[in-house]
């Protein structure tokens, strides 16, 4: 029994409060502007708990071992990470893309059929390469984006998707629909709604018509041609419905699966390449074959880029506790805890790049120093744990030892570091990573 129990918990509003000179704005302005040193700042202030109040959303935040173990542990029924992110997302993704979806990511990938996408996968690379040519200079993040694209699209959105002409539509009808816009680029969100999303329900319909166009297509080929990888399983949720209802269901399914991965996945893919580069002894390695190490970096590139806000709202009353209090929750507040502050202060040396961090694997192999094993993730952790973890380490090493065998890479960028103002998500870059590269003869 903890010391908690023989006493009632604390009203949340008894945390301390982290407060700004504006009313309803409160801190919100000094937030946006360095997310990752805000939070920080006021942990130091006020404690590892906290509460503050920003354009009208209640926000209690923990950061000790107890309070994030806590955080975690808490059942979707009480703490909603599905409305915590509906909350983020909602002032940029239309409303109807919400409504019906019948494939979920986690029915996807929880399926064994890792041989069909990792023979997408490798086509889908593939092609990409063959488009750079055999010398030039790409950026990072821009060339890992249109990959993650095509490599995603080839995997759960049909090889058609890719082909000539449909992907040149397809990559900025997702890009404007994109959801990590809203918390990479926060001051956009106010662009997106004082046009009423315009330019995202203009994208939502366009990559509805192409979808039209790909069924009718993929419709007519026998089914032993297709090479559908995930899409089979989406197509079949939708099977039996009349023919409109049935490409637009399908298509926003695409988008919503499609969209779960632009968060993360090509910010992963270029921070590793990122990484690789800016260390010689690691990249030879990996370019002789040490499939292990390259493993080890995608991981260690994840958890030290990583600025995801883990963002929960609650449902109904429920209790969390820290080392020193138990707090009573009531619907309608949000509950958070940033991954930018505790993946890399949770022990010392987290500050700095080191696949030895995750020598056994996707475990964390400094846990046993850690006061809770929760403050360090990569893909999170319990009930809400990545569905595609897997799947995008695999895309992240085909990627990265495809580029590094095929080419000599230079880099031609310095010292690069997330962009301060994000908030959810892997980083982007704070500037461009240009890399040279010439086709290895
Ligand atoms: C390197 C790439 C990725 C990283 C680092 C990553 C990270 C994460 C993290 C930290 C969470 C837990 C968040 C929380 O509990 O608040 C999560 C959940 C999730 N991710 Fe990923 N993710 C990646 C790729 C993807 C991709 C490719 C997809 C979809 C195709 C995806 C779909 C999801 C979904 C649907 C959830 C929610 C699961 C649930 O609520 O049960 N992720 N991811």
């Amino acid at each position: 029994m903890s010391a908690m129990d023989a006493t009632a918990p604390l009203p949340w509003s008894a945390a301390p409060r982290a407060t700004g000179r504006l009313p309803w704005i409160g801190p919100g302005l000094s937030l946006l502007n360095d997310p990752t040193a805000w939070f920080q700042r006021q942990r130091e202030r006020l404690g590892d708990t906290y509460v503050f109040e920003t354009f009208g959303y209640r926000i209690f935040n923990v950061f000790s071992p107890e309070g994030v173990k806590n955080l975690w542990a808490l059942p979707e029924a009480s703490a909603s990470k599905g409305l915590g992110d509906f909350a983020l997302l909602s002032h940029k993704v239309p409303a109807e893309l919400f409504d019906g979806r019948r494939t979920l990511p986690h029915g996807l990938f929880a399926r064994d059929n890792v041989e069909t996408y990792l023979e997408n996968l490798g086509e889908a690379v593939d092609l990409e390469l063959t488009e750079l040519g055999s010398a030039g200079e790409l950026e990072a993040f821009a060339f890992t984006r249109r990959l993650a694209h095509r490599m995603g699209l080839a995997s759960w959105g049909s090889p058609l998707a890719t082909q000539p002409g449909r992907l040149e539509k397809l990559v900025p009808a997702f890009d404007a629909l994109d959801s990590s816009e809203s918390f990479v680029h926060p001051a956009k969100g106010f662009l997106t709604w004082a046009t009423g999303k315009r330019r995202e329900k203009a994208a939502l319909a366009e990559i509805e018509a192409i979808y039209r166009g790909i069924l009718a297509e993929r419709d007519a080929m026998p089914a032993g041609d297709r090479h559908e990888g995930f899409f089979a399983e989406l197509c079949a949720n939708w099977e039996g419905e009349p023919e409109d209802v049935r490409a637009t269901g399908i298509a926003r399914d695409v988008m919503l699966v499609h969209m779960g991965s632009q968060s993360n996945l090509f910010a992963a893919m270029a921070w590793t390449l990122v990484h690789l580069l800016e260390r010689p002894e690691l990249l030879e390695r990996v370019r002789s074959g040490d499939e292990r190490l390259l493993e080890q970096c995608a991981h260690e590139s994840i958890r030290l880029r990583q600025r995801s806000i883990v963002l929960r709202r609650i449902l109904a009353p429920c209790v969390i506790e820290d080392e020193h209090a138990a707090y009573r929750l009531e619907p309608g507040l949000f509950l958070a805890t940033m991954l930018s502050v505790t993946n890399v202060r949770s022990v010392p040396g987290l500050d700095r790049f080191d696949p030895e961090h995750y020598a056994k694997g996707a475990m964390f192999a400094r846990q046993g120093e850690l006061p809770a094993r929760e403050l360090v993730t990569t893909f999170g952790h319990g009930a809400h744990y990545c569905p595609a973890a897997r799947f995008s380490i695999r895309a992240i090493c085909l990627a990265t030892k495809a580029l590094v065998d095929r080419f000599d890479l230079e880099p031609r960028f310095r010292d690069p570091k997330p962009r301060r103002r994000q908030i959810g998500g892997v980083s982007r870059a704070d500037r461009p990573c240009r890399i040279a590269y010439r086709a290895d003869p």
